[in-house]
Order: C-alpha cells, then structure tokens, then sequence
C-alpha cells in the first residue's frame, strides 16, 4: 500500500473528519439505497467517529509496516455478522473515493486514487475471505 499518499491525503480530510463520515454515509445512503437497511438500529454518531478511527489505524498501520490482517479478518467476521454481503463493499469503496473527491476537489490526486482503490482492495479482500464459509 502507498503509506504516503494514503497519509497525505486523509491529512488533507482530518480537520473535517466529522462532516466528511457524515456526507460519506449520506452518499452511500442516497446512492445505494440497499445498504440502509445494514444501519437501521445504527448509532450512526458513533457509527461515524468509529469509520474515521479505523481508517486513521489502517493508514498508521500502513505506514508503521504492520501486518493488518489479523485486525482486517476480525472486522470482516464481525461484518459477516451484520449482515454485510461480499458486494456491499465496492459500494463502500465506491462512496468513499466519490466523498474524498467532493471534500479535497483536485487536491485529491489520480495517485492519491490510486492509492485508495488499492488500499481497499487490500481492506476488503481480506474482510470479506473472513466471512466466507
Ligand atoms: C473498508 C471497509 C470497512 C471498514 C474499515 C469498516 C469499519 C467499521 C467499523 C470500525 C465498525 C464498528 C463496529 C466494529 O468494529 O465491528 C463497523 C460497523 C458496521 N459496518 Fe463497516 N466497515 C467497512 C465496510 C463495510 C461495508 C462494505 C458495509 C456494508 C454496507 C458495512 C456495514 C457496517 C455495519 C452494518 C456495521 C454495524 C453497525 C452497528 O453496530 O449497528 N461496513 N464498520
């Protein structure tokens, strides 16, 4: 994963990490509509500050060197529990790059994308092979 720009690039959203979560779950919401029902007993609050606090951990994790996939595969058994099916995560990833993209403008680099979409490959390959039978 390319630790530098996926800091660079969450260091750019930090000072706006509340509004940005929430305009996050609004677009993911609003786009994909199948995902709402996942959240209906949500505090999305907390659901909010817990997105952003795991985002920050996986980039710090990145950039330290660590192996993640103990922490990735339990986040994915516990998302296998909720409900969440393996193609539920392109939309996530999808909402996700589209928020950066409206918060940063062009400051939001093809690299920093890049970096982004490779880095939720990684995520989520290794979330949902957890959840698998
Ligand atoms: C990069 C991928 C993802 C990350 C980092 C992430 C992160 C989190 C975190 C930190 C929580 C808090 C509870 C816990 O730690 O178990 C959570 C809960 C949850 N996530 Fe995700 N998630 C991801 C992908 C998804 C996807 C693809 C969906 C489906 C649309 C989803 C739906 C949910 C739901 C329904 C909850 C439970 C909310 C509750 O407690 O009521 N997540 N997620």
């Amino acid at each position: 994963m390319n630790a530098p720009l996926l800091k660079e690039s969450f260091e750019l959203i930090a000072p706006q990490k509340e509004a940005f979560a929430r305009q996050f779950y609004e677009r993911l919401f609003t786009t994909y509509p199948q995902t709402r029902p996942l959240f209906a007993s949500t505090d999305m609050r907390r659901q909010e500050s817990a997105l952003m606090a795991t985002l920050a951990a996986v980039v710090a994790g990145v950039e330290r060197g660590e192996n993640l996939v103990p922490v990735l595969r339990k986040l994915g058994e516990r998302h296998y529990r909720y409900g969440v099916q393996p193609e539920h995560y392109p939309l996530v990833g999808q909402a996700l790059l589209a928020t950066f993209s409206d918060f940063l403008g062009p400051r939001f680099t093809p690299a920093m994308q890049d970096a982004w979409v490779q880095a939720f490959e990684v995520i989520s390959s290794q979330m949902i092979a957890a959840g698998e039978p």
